[in-house]
């Protein structure tokens, strides 16, 4: 199983190893990421087997979507456990391009998607972040030309931003939404957990705990901006500089005014202490 997993360092290779895969029709899904695989990839892996003939994951830490200020040096890269784990679920390709490839030396071109990328969310905390996915993205569906690409819903405001990208540039890839995997306690998956300490980890769960408590009274009727503010107290509480907790129209991701603005989707984000995380519920 594992010797029939290529990865693929450049164009001509990702071209060698694709052309064989697209004969007879034969659908193809992308798992884009960053690599320090968990299950919730994995189950994102699992889910573009049930839709693609073939799979290929990407892995490339995107450079273009960190801020100088965030953690591109420190994002945990664990290139030979992935590769591993992904030749155990019996994927094909990993397509591993070098920075020097994506972004060669004269680049000067950038996606810079409006509508859901300018929704006062992620982008207000992280400004140059979706320009820098779109462009990535952009260039992941027109190097591989995938049929489907799967994204997790934890990542929320990105899912409605490729989403739209897709379907604008006609890139022909129906992007694919996956729910979002748990731990036990309701912590999202997510490459970052490993930065949490004891401490922190013991206190994360509150982002989820809270979203669900929101959306509960939400959906009973009690008023949004009541609930929010007790959330935001409750999550502030356990040790975390909130940077949002909002719900917005689950589609467009405008502001809501009341419950019956439907349907609505609770984002929330915030630091604990050196870690920055991320969720999101619908209502
Ligand atoms: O969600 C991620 O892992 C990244 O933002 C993505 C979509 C792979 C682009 O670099």
């Amino acid at each position: 199983m594992a010797s029939r997993l290529l990865v693929a360092r450049s164009m001509a290779a990702l071209g060698r190893a694709l052309t064989p895969l697209r004969k007879n029709g034969k659908k193809i899904a992308l798992v884009p990421t960053m690599g320090a695989l968990h299950a919730g990839h994995l189950a994102l892996v699992r889910a573009a087997q049930r839709r693609g003939d073939h799979v290929i994951v990407s892995i490339f830490v995107n450079p273009t979507q960190f801020a100088p200020n965030e953690d591109f040096a420190s994002y945990p890269r664990t290139f030979e456990r992935d590769r591993d784990a992904l030749a155990s679920l019996g994927v094909k390709v990993i397509w591993a391009p070098t920075a020097a490839l994506m972004y060669p030396s004269g680049f000067a071109t950038r996606v810079v998607p409006e509508g859901a990328a300018t929704a006062g969310l992620e982008d207000r905390f992280r400004p140059q972040f979706f320009a820098g996915v779109a462009t990535v993205v952009t260039k992941l569906f027109t190097q591989c030309r995938p049929d489907f690409a799967l994204f997790g819903e934890k990542d929320y405001q990105q899912l409605k931003v490729v989403t739209r990208l897709a379907r604008d540039l006609d890139l022909g890839v129906k992007v694919v939404a996956m729910t979002t995997k748990r731990e036990k306690d309701g912590l999202a998956l997510s490459s970052r957990n490993v930065y949490l300490s004891a401490e922190e980890r013991a206190a994360a769960p509150v982002l989820y705990r809270t979203l669900k408590d929101c959306a509960a009274k939400i959906g009973a009727g009690r008023g949004i901006g009541a609930v929010l503010a007790d959330g935001r107290r409750a999550i502030e509480r356990a040790g975390f500089v909130l940077d949002y907790l909002e719900a917005r129209h689950a589609e467009t991701l405008a502001p809501v005014a009341s419950g019956k603005d439907v349907p609505i989707r609770l984002l929330v984000a915030g630091r604990i202490g050196k870690t920055r995380l991320i969720d999101n519920i619908g209502v």
